[in-house]
């Protein structure tokens, strides 16, 4: 595209496939900026809850998105930072409390409008790995790499139990297929923005694969996209 510097690529798929590690990675080894859609959804959690705000009011949470000022920055470990209103809340994103909100939050359509321009913004200029659920679909359907990663039931649950325990949760992999499963539904039966994989998304299942293989596989594409 003449506008754009560089290329976009764009990285959906389930909680627990894999694809923040991988997104990092992508974006590390290109120079590209990394931006996890998730983690904004739970920052626009975060101000909810300190409202505290009925979590089944998909209008008021999209009242507090819009009130917001959401800043998202990169940190020098690859990750990224979000700050609401001048105060970093990353530390905050994966909490228990947001862990159990962030569902009905991203299910509000005016939250998903308020953020999905924030989105299209941020990937317009390409250059960037923008990981999320319906990046691909919706977001930037204009991206020229677009990935969908799956992995087994067990695989994604094994992971996301992992995940947790750094964060200092420890949680059974019963609870953690209960929490997954209920993610997916939430996911894919929404109206909004709903978790699929877009018609021209190359589907990787990272249930056998290494970092590294997925990474490479994603990156191979970037070079084919760039006519490398
Ligand atoms: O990837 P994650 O677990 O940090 O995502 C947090 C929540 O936000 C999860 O319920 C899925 C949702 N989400 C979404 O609906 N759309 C996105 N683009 C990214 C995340």
């Amino acid at each position: 595209m003449a506008t754009r510097s560089e290329i976009a690529v764009a990285i959906d798929g389930p909680m627990g496939s894999g694809k923040s590690t991988v997104a990092r990675e992508v974006a590390r080894r290109l120079g590209f900026r990394y931006v996890d859609t998730g983690a904004m959804y739970r920052a626009v959690a975060v101000a909810a809850l300190r409202r505290d705000v009925a979590m089944d009011d998909p209008d008021a949470l999209a009242a507090v998105a819009r009130a917001l000022r959401l800043e998202v920055t990169a940190d020098p470990d690859g990750g990224m930072r979000v700050a609401v209103d001048g105060e970093d809340v990353t530390g905050e994103l994966r909490t228990v409390s947001v862990n159990r909100v962030v569902g009905k939050v991203a299910g509000a359509p005016g939250v998903r409008a308020v953020l999905g321009g924030i989105q299209r913004a941020l990937g317009a200029s390409g250059g960037v790995v923008m990981e999320g659920r319906d990046i691909g679909s919706v977001i930037l359907p204009q991206a020229e790499v677009k990935i969908f990663l799956t992995a087994s039931r067990d695989a994604r649950a094994r992971r996301r139990q992992a995940e947790l325990a750094a964060a200092g949760e420890h949680v059974s992999l019963d609870d953690v297929r209960r929490i997954e499963d209920e993610d997916d539904r939430a996911a894919t039966t929404r109206p909004v923005g709903p978790l699929r994989i877009a018609p021209d998304a190359e589907v990787i299942d990272s249930t056998e694969r290494t970092v590294d293989e997925v990474v490479d596989r994603i990156l191979a594409s970037v070079a084919r996209a760039r006519g490398l």
